[in-house]
């Protein structure tokens, strides 16, 4: 028998062997010469930690909440598209696997589940990505379908005008699999994704969301949203603190610090670099803005890291379709449950009982 994996690069590497070549270049590629997702990564490792000494941490407690929603440690789900292609249960499962580590997973637009279905099979808060369509009929449906399966909030990912050219799916022509459609608009035309052609647009998601998705998004759009809503809008995407200053004048109650995990614009900033420059101007004007990050997240130390320099949790994409491409359900709480330890670890080693004590000095000493 093989032994279980000890962290999130042993479950990396048992995902990515469980995938077909399509799904593993899918996950693991990067926009272009996936400069950016090399940086995310890096950036993470080169932050030292100035841990203290002499504090009582017999006792430990990850947990927090996220928009109001308790969850057991500051790890969510990022929102990551068509989980059948890593299981056969999809999105249901890796709901099951956040549920029951007590997680909060945000649910892509781009599922092969539909949203009701993770819902009813979830054990933890859902909050749901949204994709504006140039059909604005489609978008607001999909919110309001939400709303009614009980998510918590939206995510409105604001970094794909286009979708950055990966070229191992344009090599590959990446598209759907036959049985597998973008869940959610089952029962239309936009269902379908396949390949997309030739070229640099052979990638069936690429001529996907150039046909389907608005390119003319702005930030009055953020107000459109919030006024279609009851649920708060966070804006994903976001790596400049004046935009994300923007993101509260128009009515988001925070933002996801992200470049796309490395796979929209090439040599986009690792969002280590500039997480604490967002997150100093957003606290500026509202403490109670949240700010979360991803990209390249892959130990308990880089959780730490991020609280540190004024994130409320972290988001981890592609270690959760490893996790379910070699593991099931069960796999995706694995993933969660080695993060946990890991976490616990590092706080324990930094002097941290709790998530309130993970400040800006554990990464800035004073003198
Ligand atoms: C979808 O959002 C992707 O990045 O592939």
């Amino acid at each position: 028998m093989s032994r279980p994996p000890l962290n999130l690069a042993e479950i990396e590497a048992a995902g990515l062997a469980a995938l077909s070549p399509m799904a593993r270049d899918y996950y693991a590629g990067g926009a272009r010469d996936e400069i950016t997702l090399g940086w995310n990564r890096r950036a993470w490792d080169a932050i030292p930690l100035h841990y203290r000494v002499l504090v009582d941490v017999s006792t430990r407690d990850p947990s927090t909440t996220v928009m109001g929603c308790p969850v057991s440690l500051p790890v969510l789900l990022a929102p990551t598209a068509f989980h059948k292609l890593a299981h056969p249960e999809g999105e249901a499962a890796t709901a099951r696997g956040a549920g029951a580590a007590g997680a909060a997973m945000i649910c892509s637009t781009l599922g092969t589940v539909p949203l009701e279905d993770i819902a009813a099979a979830a054990g933890g808060p859902l909050w749901f990505q949204l994709y504006v369509y140039r059909d604005r009929g489609i978008t607001r449906a999909l919110v309001e379908r939400a709303e009614a399966a009980g998510y918590r909030a939206l995510v409105l990912t604001v970094d794909a005008a286009e979708i950055g050219t990966r070229e191992r799916d344009a090599h590959n022509k990446f598209a759907l699999p036959d049985g597998l459609t973008v869940a959610n608009l089952a029962g239309t035309a936009k269902a379908a994704l396949g390949p997309g052609g030739a070229g640099a647009a052979g990638s069936g998601l690429s001529a996907y969301v150039r046909s389907q998705l608005d390119p003319g998004l702005t930030w009055a759009d953020v107000e459109w949203l919030r006024g279609i809503t009851a649920l708060p809008v966070l804006v994903k995407g976001v790596v400049r603190a004046d935009d994300a200053r923007r993101a509260l004048d128009a009515g988001a109650r925070g933002v996801v610090v992200s470049n796309h995990g490395g796979r929209q614009l090439d040599t986009a900033p690792a969002t280590a670099d500039v997480l604490p420059r967002v997150a100093d101007a957003m606290h500026a004007i509202d403490a109670t803005a949240e700010v979360y990050v991803d990209g390249g997240i892959r130990r308990g130390t880089d959780v730490v890291k991020a609280l540190a320099l004024g994130a409320r949790a972290v988001l981890v994409g592609r270690p959760q379709l490893y996790a379910l491409a070699s593991g099931g359900a069960g796999g995706v709480q694995a993933m969660i449950e080695l993060l946990r330890a890991e976490l616990l670890e590092a706080m324990a080693l930094c002097g941290c009982p709790d998530v309130a004590a993970i400040t800006r000095d554990l990464v800035e000493p004073p003198a």
